[in-house]
């Protein structure tokens, strides 16, 4: 990597599939991606199932920064195809160790694992380095694949070198050296541009592993979807499941704030770290973001409130106290909810419902984020920002696939309260997460550094309001 940050060397810019097999040799190739990477190059691994009981994905995971594609039959979690994401998107495909076995399955077309699938499917160039006992490599099966491989679908072949093998004897098998693997690759590409320069079109990425950079901070988040009692057994509600708040507060963890996870009606599994307030209607998560953007007593509020729960916008306004029966006509009436998010804006800053300056402000204020779930077009999101007074805004097209409600992906966009807005490409709702905790986490920095009284020992709470009381 240069100074710049851009990636230098001969395979700078390029992404690199490596498919590695069932042999002794996979260790090798966790060497293989670091010198990939050492030329610039993007790996992204793919595993047949007798390579991943020699070396575990995770491995290869945390030094290349890609989900490991391992299974054929498995899709990304935006619904993509794995292997063909792969084989559409790389700029070479590497073989390294190709066992005898895969050798022999490559040149009859049997697309059984995500390496040879992946090599049917692409039209990029094809490095194939074997490795096996000496005996394995010499016998006239494997040498006839080896030469369908090379002279009849012109992949090209780095030669096993001769040495002390596995098995205890001496003889042509080894692995090649990374180096000569390295140098086959770039002699492969002489000449071709980037093939898939769109980082939307490449494989997904694994979150880096951030710094504690929320250590000693307090993050209060909202998630999943209100629900408003029609009678004692009906409800108006939402499809949110609470994965982008969970997202959000297992992030946060991770990065070492202190997490209170306010919960609607999530439908998935909730952090453990994290406090949770269970809440099923909006008044009872009015009165859950309250409290805790206040504290009891002379406890500090929090450093940030993210509101990333679906609220009911309307709510009955007389709700039955029985079971409604089949049979009468029912008109539902339905009354405005108080709007949670402008509310702990103004009790942030010390306004009152018209906006005048009436108590004492939070100290220091907490960075406020707010979510705008929009149908088609983001543009609304800027001005929910603006009305809710709040620092950021993270728009999302619920309508758009891979987007919004149950997935576990999402593109946003995020509205700063200068005018910014910060487009994302389609990210796992964990990495959507880490980038709104990034904005915070500066935004947080910023205010410590602007507010000469900024120590939480001087912060002043207030009790909650009543405003708006739903
Ligand atoms: O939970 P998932 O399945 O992962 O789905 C995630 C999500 C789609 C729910 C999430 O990404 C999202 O968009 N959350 C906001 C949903 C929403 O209520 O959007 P809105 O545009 O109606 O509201 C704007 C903001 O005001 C939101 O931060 C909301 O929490 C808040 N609000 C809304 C109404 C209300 N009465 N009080 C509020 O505080």
């Amino acid at each position: 990597m240069a100074d710049d940050g851009h990636p230098r060397g001969r395979l700078a810019g390029r992404l690199i599939g490596l498919g590695v097999t069932g042999s002794i040799a996979a260790y090798k190739a966790v060497d293989l991606v670091r010198r990939l990477q050492d030329q610039g190059a993007d790996v992204v691994v793919l595993l047949t199932p007798s390579a991943a009981r020699f070396v575990g994905p995770l491995t290869f995971a945390a030094i290349s920064r890609h989900p490991v594609e391992g299974d054929v039959l498995a899709l990304l979690p935006d619904g993509r195809i794995g292997h063909i994401v792969i084989a559409d998107s790389v700029d070479a495909l590497v073989v390294a160790p190709a066992t005898a076995h895969w050798l022999g399955a490559m040149a009859n077309g049997l697309s059984g694992d995500s390496v040879t699938a992946a090599c049917l499917a692409t039209t990029a160039p094809v490095v194939v380095a074997p490795a096996m006992d000496g005996d394995m490599y010499a016998h006239p099966a494997t040498q006839a694949n080896v030469r369908r491989l090379r002279d009849d679908f012109g992949y090209a072949l780095v030669e096993p070198e001769s040495g002390p093998l596995a098995s205890g004897q001496q003889g042509i098998g080894r692995l090649a050296e990374s180096g000569r693997i390295v140098d086959a690759v770039v002699a492969a590409l002489a000449g071709r541009p980037i093939r898939e320069p769109r980082s939307e079109r490449r494989p997904p990425t694994v979150a880096p592993v951030r710094d504690p950079d929320l250590a000693g901070r307090r993050i209060v988040i909202t998630g999943g979807g209100t629900r408003e009692p029609i009678d004692t057994v009906r409800f108006i509600g939402n499809r949110s499941s609470g994965k982008m708040a969970v997202a959000l507060a297992e992030a946060a963890l991770d990065r070492g704030a202190a997490v209170t996870l306010v919960a609607a009606n999530t439908t998935v599994s909730l952090p453990d770290g994290a406090t949770i307030r269970q809440v099923e209607t909006t008044g009872q998560l009015r009165a859950a973001v309250l409290e805790a953007l206040t504290g009891p007593g002379d406890e500090a509020g929090p450093d940030a409130l993210i509101m990333a729960a679906a609220v009911a916008d309307f709510t009955p306004t007389r709700p039955s106290a029985g079971k409604l029966t089949r049979g009468e006509r029912v008109i539902l009436e339905l009354s405005p909810t108080p709007d949670i998010l402008a509310e702990a804006a103004r009790i942030a800053r010390g306004l009152d419902a018209a906006g005048e300056p009436t108590r004492q402000a939070l100290r220091p204020v907490p960075v406020l984020v707010g979510f705008a779930a929009e149908a088609g077009s983001l543009d609304r999101a800027p001005g929910k920002l603006v009305r809710k007074q709040v620092d950021l805004i993270v728009g999302n097209d619920i309508t758009a696939p891979g987007s919004g409600f149950g997935t576990d992906t999402n593109r946003v966009v995020i509205f700063d309260a200068s005018g910014g807005q910060e487009a994302l490409p389609l990210l796992a709702k964990r990495e959507v997460a880490d980038r709104i905790l990034d904005r915070v986490a500066r935004l947080l920095g910023e205010r410590d550094a602007t507010d000469v009284d900024g120590d939480a020992a001087t912060r002043q709470t207030v009790g909650p309001t009543h405003e708006g009381q739903p």
